[in-house]
């Protein structure tokens, strides 16, 4: 049937919808067991299912007295504060929420465990030690279901001995647009590859499709993510709006959910984004209509972090438009005590149907029975729970290692590869040795910056891979970043590609690969001036333009974000003694790959290509090389002492006035009590000084557009400000300005002699009242009293050498 031509935008029509069978999960006995729980909670028991708040800012005594259904940790947070504590810390945490979720000493009331949610989302990847298996992309790559299936049932285990039940994966995206920062969480741009490897990962998470008792199984939940059309957004953008048909949305982003509810997933979450510009998270017809009733979901639906708060109406505090859409649960991080009481005061005043809350709470528990929940006892007492040699066992990174493999794309190989391990290898590239680098976004950290190869134990580089095979077979490796070698190789592998990012932090205006990340093309062509066969090792989280190092290289190799079994490289790559392969390759395009940073010629390579050692030597025309301009870097505001395009520096009062725009240096303002002049930071002239007399003043970067961070105050992102301070004003402040309107928080720079790099979240200036969304001052600093500052970078970022709290 097709929809009618007249249907009204962002309106979905169930009936063209197909229907699955989800798996009848429980029996009459437990179904009857929900009736009878649901009938003794009070209404604020009731309640305290449907929210869901992160460790960062919810305790087990928050727990009890709410009677919280779940808690979830986002990219950032971990047990006390801190997402690099050892994994006993977890447990522990586990242990501590459970015992108040079911401590009803207080009196009366109904024992319901709480449940942990957490981004396993390539292995346990929260976790220091843990195996880190290729992100989503490459295993789309190597499309192979029953190896996806044991990487789940591996990461159900790992997540298991620290004592979480739930994992918030697998991202069901179909990425069409690769620009997108999130394309690499995606399997593949072809709905079935995404569907045969969504359902894989779900059988392999939860077992079979109708299992029950998972816990006892040593099995977690799952959560398909994020419904619906999240990789169908235009231009990529993340949280944006799919502007599409509903046909489209069905065949290409619906297609997926077949296998995840056939799967029998025990969870759905809600995207951030929107269809026909209407926040999904809102849309009752497509939560409701389709995914439950249609599709026959039997499963909860979880709304992502405060995306609740971006629907059409709606605050982060107050949203219950989500809840009669069909949310059932609310990932409300750190809103979840308005949220629980909006909801509590809508239900106790009758503006939300009691017959909505009790479904919602009806399908959270009847989850929380098909985990075997109420008879688990405390995380720690589980099948599994301590078992931390579990955590990077053998077992697993053989798997991981296996993965690596078979996900490699080989796209050119000239009679270069395999290489000879006997002679001499040398690697070069930045990211050769830098697990983090070829682990990507959601590794220990939301962004996956931030660390070093200690972060990793157990877990080897590319580097440390390839040296293994070479020096195993009685040749010689040696590493050198620049490429500039000591004893001449006999080949070189040149390792380059992208740097960690997660969400939106990853969107980019093209499919160039980053210009300053190009450095690389010329150690490349250096070697093949020397007469060194060069083999490039891309590390990167979709397909990107890099005619420069095809067109250079001998042999190109697409190793997407393989994680922590950086052997698996070398498996491929290096042959044995007689020259032979060890390993062919595997792996073929999840997604077309592009001939121009616009994707405008079309495809270079067509979604599904990759040669073997059995194919002939690639014949090689020249492909065009553009120039790449190095990309606005629309996070850094402020660098080398100037400005970005667009954007001004000003000093002024502190509220804005007696503005002077700093242009040329040495410059005054404020009647000459502030001097402005040019300072060495990093290059010359790389900073700029501000001479304070005395009195308020006001450094300020302004632009005339405004600026939105909305999405970059939701997640844990920073203003950061890179100064040294030489005189410590008598008092300072880091603002932000909606056009008059400040909100400013009082900071202390002390004095010293070294350029620091602070960091200020952006959530704190929300707090403080900003405008986040409309922001024409972004930065402001402002001081009272004689100082002597120098400013070199203003940019956002997650990176800082000191946060500054927020007080
Ligand atoms: C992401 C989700 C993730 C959640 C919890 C959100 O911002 O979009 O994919 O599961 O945070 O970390
Ligand atoms: C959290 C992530 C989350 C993101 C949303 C971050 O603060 O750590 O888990 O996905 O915010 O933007």
């Amino acid at each position: 049937m097709q929809p009618d031509a007249t249907a009204q935008p962002a309106q979905a029509h169930p009936d063209i919808w197909p229907r699955y069978r989800y798996p009848a999960t429980l029996t009459d006995a437990q179904d009857a067991r929900v009736a009878e729980l649901l009938a003794r909670m009070t209404v604020e028991e009731k309640i305290g299912q449907l929210v869901q708040g992160d460790l960062c800012c919810v305790t087990p005594a928050d727990v009890r007295r709410y009677h919280l259904g779940s808690i979830l940790v986002g990219g950032n947070s971990g047990p006390h504060g801190d997402d690099l504590a050892p994994p006993a810390d977890w447990l522990k945490a586990a242990d501590d929420f459970y015992a108040a979720s079911v401590d009803k000493s207080g009196g009366g009331g109904v024992a319901i465990p709480v449940i942990w949610g957490i981004d396993a989302v390539h292995g346990h990847s929260n976790i220091v030690g843990a195996t880190l298996f290729p992100h989503n992309i490459g295993l789309g790559a190597a499309n192979d279901p029953a190896l996806i299936e044991r990487i789940g049932a591996a990461t159900a285990t790992e997540i298991r001995a620290t004592g979480q039940e739930w994992t918030f994966a697998p991202t069901v995206a179909v990425p069409q647009d690769f620009r997108w920062g999130r394309a690499y969480e995606g399997y593949s741009s072809d709905p079935h590859r995404v569907a045969a490897a969504a359902g894989a990962m779900i059988r392999g998470l939860q077992g079979p499709p109708g299992g029950t008792n998972l816990l006892a199984a040593g099995k977690v939940i799952a959560s398909a993510k994020h419904f619906l059309a999240d990789g169908g957004t235009k231009d990529g953008v993340d949280q944006g709006n799919a502007d599409i048909g509903e046909q489209e949305l069905r065949d290409i982003h619906g297609l997926p959910y077949g296998a995840v509810l056939e799967n029998g997933v025990a969870t759905v979450m809600l995207s951030f984004s929107s269809w026909q510009r209407r926040k999904i998270t809102g849309n009752r017809s497509l939560v409701t209509d389709v995914l439950k009733d249609r599709m026959g979901f039997g499963g909860f639906t979880v709304s992502d972090w405060n995306a609740h708060g971006q629907v059409e109406g709606c605050t982060n505090a107050s949203c219950p438009q989500a809840l009669l859409a069909g949310l059932d649960m609310y990932m409300a991080p750190d809103s979840w005590k308005p949220i629980y009481e909006d909801l509590l005061a809508r239900a106790k005043a009758g503006t939300v149907p009691m017959a909505r809350i009790d479904d919602a709470v009806r399908r959270i528990l009847r989850v929380k029975l098909r985990l075997g929940l109420f008879e688990a006892g405390k995380p720690s007492s589980r099948p599994l729970s301590g078992r931390f040699d579990l955590l990077g066992s053998p077992d697993h990174r053989a798997i991981a290692r296996e993965a690596v493999r078979k996900s490699l794309v080989l796209l050119k190989n000239r009679d270069v590869l395999p290489l000879k391990p006997g002679g001499r290898l040398l690697v070069a590239g930045e990211g050769a040795d830098d697990i983090a680098r070829q682990s990507g976004g959601w590794t220990l950290s939301w962004q996956g910056t931030g660390l070093t190869n200690a972060n990793f134990p157990g877990a080897t580089s590319l580097w440390g891979g390839l040296k293994q095979a070479v020096e195993a077979a009685g040749g010689r490796a040696e590493l050198v970043p620049d490429g500039g070698w000591t004893q001449r190789p006999d080949a070189a592998i040149v390792v380059f590609g992208e740097k960690p990012y997660a969400e939106f932090q990853g969107d980019r205006a093209t499919l160039a690969l980053d210009a300053e990340l190009t450095g690389p093309y010329a150690t490349m062509r250096k070697l093949k001036a020397q007469g060194i066969p060069v083999v490039a090792v891309m590390l990167s989280g979709r397909p990107l333009y890099v005619n420069p190092a095809l067109n250079t290289a001998d042999a190109f190799v697409a190793a997407w974000l393989p994680g922590s079994e950086g052997e698996g490289v070398a498996d491929v790559l290096i042959g044995d003694a007689a020259g032979r392969p060890r390993f062919d390759f595997a792996g073929t395009l999840p997604a077309a790959w592009p001939r121009t940073p616009d994707m405008a010629d079309g495809a270079l390579f067509p979604l599904g290509y990759g040669l073997t050692y059995a194919s002939p030597a690639t014949p090689w025309a020249p492909l065009p090389e553009v120039a790449v301009d190095a990309a606005a870097d629309r996070h850094s505001w402020f660098a080398k002492g100037v400005p970005a395009a667009s954007w001004s520096l000003v000093v002024a009062g502190p509220g804005g006035d007696r503005q002077t725009r700093v242009t040329a240096v040495p410059a005054q303002a404020l009647g000459g009590r502030v001097i402005v002049t040019a300072t060495d930071h990093r290059v010359q002239e790389g900073a700029r000084r501000f001479a304070i007399a005395g009195g308020d003043a006001a450094i300020r970067l302004q632009r005339f557009e405004p600026l939105d961070l909305s999405r970059e105050a939701n997640g844990d992102v920073l203003l950061l400000a890179t100064l040294k301070v030489a005189k410590a004003p008598a008092r300072a402040e880091i603002a932000v300005a909606a056009g008059e309107r400040i909100a400013a928080v009082p900071v202390s720079l002390p004095a010293g002699g070294a350029y620091v790099r602070y960091g200020l979240p952006l959530k704190c200036l929300q707090a403080k009242g900003a405008d986040v969304a409309h922001l024409t001052a972004p930065f402001i600093l402002r001081t009272s009293g004689a100082a002597d500052i120098s400013l070199a970078e203003v940019r956002i970022g997650t990176d800082a050498e000191q946060v500054l709290r927020c007080p």
